[in-house]
């Protein structure tokens, strides 16, 4: 976990064209933030330049804050939980952790990003979206051998032995997707034994989303399932990391953003709320090498950002896999038959 405050210089506010001015707004707002530390951290400063409102950040995984939320039901710390995948945000708002709020900024978003918000009854929204694949080095792998990776299939394979990294999907978003995506696509009980296979190659779970392809970049790994973006942010940076969707088709997350109930600062979040969903705040991620597909229509898709077009996508059951029944179950049939088995 990472806290971060943005102290607010007082010059940076001067000569804002728009921005209300630093007097207008007061206090403070306490931020949950699901997406990578950079750009969390580009969205506090902006924010807080923008509007003078001390900005209180914390960085987790959309697993770990979805529990955070939970475990301070009735005497809620935070304001907003932005970013991080929307099944643990639709988990949260079932259970009645976050408020409905329809933001006049609802209608400027694209289909996807809105049918978030009606499958929870506005009690969150979609901010972005990205497709789920993997990133793999290629110097490493040329070393190995043999054909390319392009497919699931292809990352059980006996040369990537203890060489895959993933997230755990109890911490992790991105791995609960994964995990969502693979039942989807295969079937459960198809999925479950391909995961156990998979386990083998697997030579750590990590806690964050995006670390596997962190991995991969330095050469720690060969291959790290993450979100392609997130392994386009490597390969932009320099580093051999070739972008992968794979072959049988993959899922894809939809980025949420929802205001936790009952939270100490109620106008400065839906203030934030407002503000994150215009096509400014938005184009903000490409300034972090954040490469989502923005839900703001007008906002700017950077040309960086995996082609979600050109990908073979699942038509993923948000509602489902996002519900409170099937993510506890999900997670603790991984945990049973999976996470726990021996190497
Ligand atoms: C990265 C991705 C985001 C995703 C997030 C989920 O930051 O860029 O698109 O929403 O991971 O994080 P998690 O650590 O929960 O998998």
């Amino acid at each position: 976990m990472i806290r971060y405050s943005a102290l607010l210089a007082a010059t940076a506010l001067m000569g804002l064209a728009g921005a209300a001015p630093a007097s207008a707004q007061q206090g403070e707002l306490v931020l949950y933030c699901s997406v990578d530390e950079s750009w969390c951290r580009v969205m506090s400063e902006a924010f807080q330049r923008e509007t003078g409102i001390n900005v209180l950040m914390t960085r987790r995984s959309s697993g770990e804050t979805y529990a955070q939320v939970k475990a301070e039901e009735g005497q809620p710390r935070g304001d907003v939980w932005w970013g991080g995948t929307g099944d643990p945000h639709l988990q949260a708002a079932e259970e009645g952790l976050t408020t409905a709020y329809e933001s006049p900024r609802l209608s400027e978003l694209q289909d996807w990003a809105v049918r978030q918000a009606e499958t929870a009854g506005n009690r969150t929204v979609g901010i972005y979206a990205g497709a789920l694949g993997y990133g793999y080095n290629k110097d490493l792998v040329a070393q190995k051998g043999g054909e390319a990776p392009g497919c699931w299939a292809d990352l059980l394979d006996e040369r990537f032995r203890d060489d895959v990294q993933v997230a755990n999907p109890n911490s992790s978003g991105t791995a609960y997707t994964m995990l969502a995506t693979l039942v989807q696509l295969m079937g459960e009980e198809e999925a479950f034994e391909y995961m156990k296979k998979l386990h083998l190659n697997v030579s750590q779970y990590t806690q964050s989303g995006s670390a596997p392809v962190r991995a991969a970049a330095t050469g720690e790994t060969a291959i790290g399932i993450v979100f392609m973006h997130d392994a386009v942010t490597q390969a932009v940076s320099g580093a051999p990391i070739t972008v992968v969707a794979p072959c049988e088709g993959t899922g894809y997350e939809v980025g949420s953003m929802s205001l936790i109930e009952g939270g100490p600062n109620p106008d400065n979040a839906k203030i934030f709320y407002d503000w994150a969903l215009s096509p400014e705040a938005q184009a903000l991620g490409a300034q972090a090498n954040s490469f989502q597909v923005p839900s703001n229509k007008a906002a700017p898709t950077p040309e960086e950002s995996p082609d979600l077009e050109s990908v073979k996508l699942i038509d993923y059951d948000f509602a489902k896999y996002g519900s409170a029944e099937e993510r506890s179950r999900l997670l603790a049939k991984w945990d049973a038959e999976v996470g726990s088995l021996p190497k």
